[in-house]
């Protein structure tokens, strides 16, 4: 018993490292850029600011429905897509109203927005609720932004 005892803080350390590899690896994976896509200096959610983003005329449709998975898995319970407030503002028209550098910041620097930005501050003080981070890359973000444009009656 007091041998196996005291192996106990070696296997949980190899544990601890192996989980935590593979989890890298996954991120790293989820993260890869699509050159010319997305211009950003580093694909990683609430790493530095976003400054510019490519518009595609017409609209992606597979990021369109990969945006629309994630709305699906993450920003549903809170959003809804026409114009009724849910806990945060209903998405019908928000590309009309936000520029898609702001709506990729929102998303991906959800902080910085929320204490550094008017416009975000004025939905925080309408819905009371902090949106939190959602740990979406800037390539999923750009695909939840093709989903919003698609939902805002784009082609
Ligand atoms: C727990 C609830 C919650 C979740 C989940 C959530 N949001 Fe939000 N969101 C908010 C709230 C609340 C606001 C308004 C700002 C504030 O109060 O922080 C907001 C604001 C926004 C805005 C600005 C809208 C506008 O009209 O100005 C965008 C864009 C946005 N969220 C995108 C997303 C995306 C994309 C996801 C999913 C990846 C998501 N949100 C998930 C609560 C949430």
């Amino acid at each position: 018993m007091k041998t196996s005892l005291k192996f106990l803080p070696l296997i949980a350390t190899l544990l601890l490292a192996g989980c935590g590899s593979k989890e890298e690896a996954e991120a790293e994976a989820e993260q890869a850029p699509t050159p010319g896509e997305i211009v950003a200096s580093q694909p990683v959610p609430h790493g530095p600011e976003i400054k510019s983003v490519e518009i595609t005329n017409p609209l992606k449709q597979d990021w369109v429905a990969a945006g629309k998975t994630t709305y699906d898995g993450k920003c549903m319970p809170c959003h809804k897509l026409d114009t009724t407030k849910l806990v945060g503002p209903g998405w019908k028209d928000v590309t009309k109203r936000r520029t898609p550098v702001w709506i990729l910041n929102m998303i991906c620097n959800t902080d910085m927005m929320l204490s550094t930005d008017a416009e975000a501050q004025k939905q925080l003080e309408l819905c009371l609720v902090r949106m939190p981070n959602q740990n979406v890359t800037v390539e999923d973000a750009r695909k939840v932004l093709e989903f919003m444009r698609s939902n805002d009656g784009e082609k």
